[in-house]
């Protein structure tokens, strides 16, 4: 079966008690068991277990990415928190990719740290510095890609070999293009990480996260880990991005082409210093995210002319953009990392990872490219 079909129907069967074509929101604590020498016979016990609205998201999200199964968490962090938790030990090591959402930035040197989990932050985009940061004591290669904010990539293939070479599990953040787009395990990765919040749900609806795992004995693991740290998803959530998700293909399909016109127009404005999207031919990159991906995604960005105040008046003066951190939805976004979404990290560590001071990030949605192109031109009038 083709991706479009199975976004639309893995892990959803018509309901068996009323022929419901969508899988109910089971908004409920507890199942009630026949015996107890019967126990969980139709499956469920208790929701921070397991959930049949929850099971079913889990299901496509799972198939959609090739796994052998999958687990969904209350947001996209806690999918990361899952697979640092289940798969760091206390005083171990962990490969990083040196841009990555701050989030994980953050859980990585502020929580995991604590437990004495050293992690070494590496440019991934060259996979020899992943195998020379890999130690005896590495537990987990965790990589991004496109990263977010700067869209630097990593080669899936050439860094999963030497993971896999090493006996290392291959974590990759996928949020940014989604299955439909990349699907890491087929490139060798172990485990994929989703924040559902973005292009999954696609509404700005929901938080949520998913992990998909590769090998039952991972898949056992995060289950494990999702129950003992009640971390799994809410079924009103579930129920929400089952219905995004059955859209996922036409909606990326229509807002990586609005990014690529964004993007064009962006280029030769004289107030931009440079332009960031992987469709571009300029795009240093642009010949890996052809060759891993089957589309570029709608995230993109651009360096103002006149740094940080340039930034802040262009975040004053859009109208359609709208001023917010979430990304992926059909509404087009528009954020100033230096100030919203990358403040946690000193200017130093910006600095070492390409998040400059006039860096304005994009989420292009879905209205009409000319609309959207309109108002970045009015406001970079502005600057
Ligand atoms: C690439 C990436 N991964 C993970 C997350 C965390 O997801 P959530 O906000 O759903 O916790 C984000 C959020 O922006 C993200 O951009």
């Amino acid at each position: 079966m083709g991706f479009r079909t199975k976004q639309i129907h893995a892990g959803v069967t018509p309901d068996p008690v009323t022929g419901a074509i969508l899988t109910p929101i089971y908004q409920s604590t507890t199942f009630v068991q026949d015996s107890v020498d019967d126990y969980m016979a139709k499956g469920f016990s208790y929701s921070r277990a397991g959930n049949p609205t929850v099971a079913a998201f889990e299901e496509k999200l799972a198939v959609l990415e090739g796994g052998v199964g999958a687990t969904a968490y209350g947001t996209g962090m806690a999918a990361t928190t899952a697979v640092m938790l289940a798969l760091l030990d206390a005083g171990s090591h962990c490969v990083v990719s040196d841009v990555v959402y701050g989030g994980t930035h953050r859980f990585a040197t502020r929580v995991m740290s604590r437990f004495g989990v050293e992690f070494s932050f590496v440019d991934t985009s060259d996979a020899s510095n992943v195998a020379a940061a890999v130690r005896d004591d590495t537990q987990l290669v965790f990589t991004e890609t496109p990263a977010n904010p700067t869209l630097k990539l990593t080669d899936l293939a050439a860094v999963s070999e030497i993971s896999k070479a090493r006996g290392i599990p291959h974590v990759v953040d996928n949020t940014f293009l989604t299955p439909y787009y990349q699907r890491p395990l087929e490139l060798g990765a172990d485990l994929v990480i989703h924040s559902t919040t973005k292009y999954m749900d696609g509404h700005n609806a929901t938080l949520g996260g998913g992990v998909v795992a590769a090998t039952e004995e991972l898949q056992q693991r995060l289950r494990f880990m999702q129950k003992s740290a009640g971390m799994i998803m809410s079924p009103q959530v579930a129920w929400l991005t089952l219905q995004g998700t059955k859209t996922l293909s036409a909606r990326m399909d229509a807002q990586s082409a609005n990014a690529m016109e964004v993007a064009t127009f962006l280029e030769s404005h004289p107030k931009v210093e440079s332009v960031s999207y992987p469709g571009l031919e300029s795009f240093a990159q642009h010949e890996l995210a052809a060759r891993q991906a089957s589309g570029f995604g709608a995230m993109a960005w651009f360096e103002v002319k006149g740094g940080v105040e340039a930034g802040k008046k262009l975040m004053a003066a859009v109208e359609l953009w709208s001023l917010a951190e979430n990304l992926g939805s059909v509404e087009s976004l528009i954020t100033h990392p230096v100030t919203m979404t990358h403040g946690d990290m000193t200017p130093r560590e910006r600095a070492a990872v390409g998040i400059t001071d006039g860096l304005v990030r994009l989420s292009v949605g879905l209205e009409d490219a000319e609309d959207l192109i309109a108002d970045l031109s009015q406001a970079l009038d502005r600057v």
